[in-house]
């Protein structure tokens, strides 16, 4: 049986809980047959999860660091994620660019605008502006998050940062939802693990992406 495409991305802040979902919905599309293509941003492929690093550990100015990680989502759409969506595969990739407008815009205050321009290069495709069938937005008050995070390992870039700073991260994701609310699930990550994955479920087959 011949599939089309479907591309799911998973966005929250730092500490929301999305890995564990992501594995589990992965295996969820392949027990109904699907192929599954699990990847992340920024990385994906060799030359992406080497900006990842940078982009994680090294100090820059904000326009770098934009730069950076459209490189690495140029490379990922290119060599992984196109490719993928062209053979019928899920492509679940732990965020996008939504987390681009979150972190570096609202986050860092980085010009909006700017950041538009950079998204319509980069995943400009003949059919028009490549973007997510789906995404899982994994809200958490950013308090909570925090104590989530705390201690659980050595903190990169991100995760260094205040709670000021995933309070405005969070407020860019919820713009993000608002301008395409078709696009976005919103969970509600505070709930415990099996009720987030039952909404998780829940809301995917009914909007009929996974079968019941
Ligand atoms: P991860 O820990 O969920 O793999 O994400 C890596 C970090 O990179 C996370 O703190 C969010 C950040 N990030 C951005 O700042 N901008 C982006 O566009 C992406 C994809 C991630």
């Amino acid at each position: 049986m011949t599939h089309t495409g479907l591309f799911i991305s998973f966005e929250g802040i730092d500490g929301a809980g999305k890995s564990t979902h992501i594995d589990g919905l992965a295996q969820a599309f392949k027990a109904q047959g699907r192929h599954v293509t699990l990847t992340r941003e920024p990385g994906g492929t060799p030359l992406a999860e080497k900006l990842r690093d940078l982009v994680l550990h090294d100090a820059m100015d904000p326009l770098t660091e934009a730069l950076l990680i459209f490189a690495a989502r140029r490379d990922h759409l290119q060599h992984v994620i196109e490719p993928a969506l062209a053979r019928g595969e899920v492509v679940l990739c732990d965020r996008f660019t939504d987390a681009t407008f979150a972190y570096q815009g609202s986050g860092r205050g980085f010009d909006l605008a700017v950041l538009q321009q950079l998204e319509a290069w980069v995943q400009h495709t003949p059919n028009g502006l490549r973007q997510p069938d789906v995404t899982v937005w994994f809200e958490l008050d950013p308090q909570v998050a925090a104590v989530r995070l705390a201690g659980a390992r050595v903190p990169d870039r991100f995760e260094a940062q205040p709670v000021t700073f995933f309070e405005k991260v969070s407020q860019g994701y919820a713009e993000r939802a608002g301008a395409d609310p078709q696009r976005f699930v919103r969970l509600d990550a505070a709930q415990t693990r099996e009720a987030v994955w039952q909404q998780l479920l829940e809301q995917l087959v009914q909007q009929g992406w996974l079968n019941p």
